[in-house]
């Protein structure tokens, strides 16, 4: 089987990465390649969640329900991780839970192994629409107390602690 999906999915992981690697060539964060990282992770996780995860859902709901909350909790902090201004421990946590996250779809008989295989009928249809997703609208970065206690409080829903994240 061609892993089409995989393969678009996974080039989107190693652009975000790079834009976020990037941004913290410098001691100052370079906002230039930031905000396009921010927008381009919020705009991938609008594909998987809208376009991938319906899709194989649709064919097998319970296979997909069996391996999916943790990939939805993880896609909540990341959200919630975008909010706030970025600072070096903020984009250290955003790294440590990408890592994980991006190896858990890739890796052999991972997410997308399971959702390529379930929706290989409709593989160029599925590229289609992922090639035709919007950007998703943003606000600027928030700095109030609030977003980033949000943000803490989305990880511990994933199972992530920010401090104990920061400090390893
Ligand atoms: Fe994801
Ligand atoms: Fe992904």
């Amino acid at each position: 089987m061609n892993k089409l999906l995989h393969q678009f999915f996974t080039n989107d992981h190693h652009r975000l990465e790079k834009l976020l690697d990037k941004a913290i060539t410098t001691p100052e964060i370079d906002m230039t390649f930031y905000m396009p990282f921010r927008s381009g992770l919020l705009r991938h996780i609008k594909m998987e969640e809208n376009i991938l995860f319906p899709a194989a859902k649709a064919i097998d709901a319970n296979k997909i329900q069996e391996i999916l909350p943790q990939f939805r909790l993880e896609h909540g902090a990341l959200t919630a991780l975008m909010v706030p201004p970025p600072t070096p421990d903020l984009i250290k946590v955003i790294k440590h839970i990408l890592e994980k996250h991006d190896f858990e779809e890739e890796k052999p008989g991972g997410l997308y192994d399971v959702c390529e295989l379930l929706t290989q009928s409709q593989t160029q249809e599925l590229l289609n629409q992922l090639e035709k997703t919007p950007e998703v609208p943003l606000h600027p970065p928030n700095p109030t107390p609030f977003a980033f206690d949000a943000a803490k409080r989305a990880l511990v829903r994933a199972g992530y602690d920010y401090d104990e994240i920061i400090m390893m």
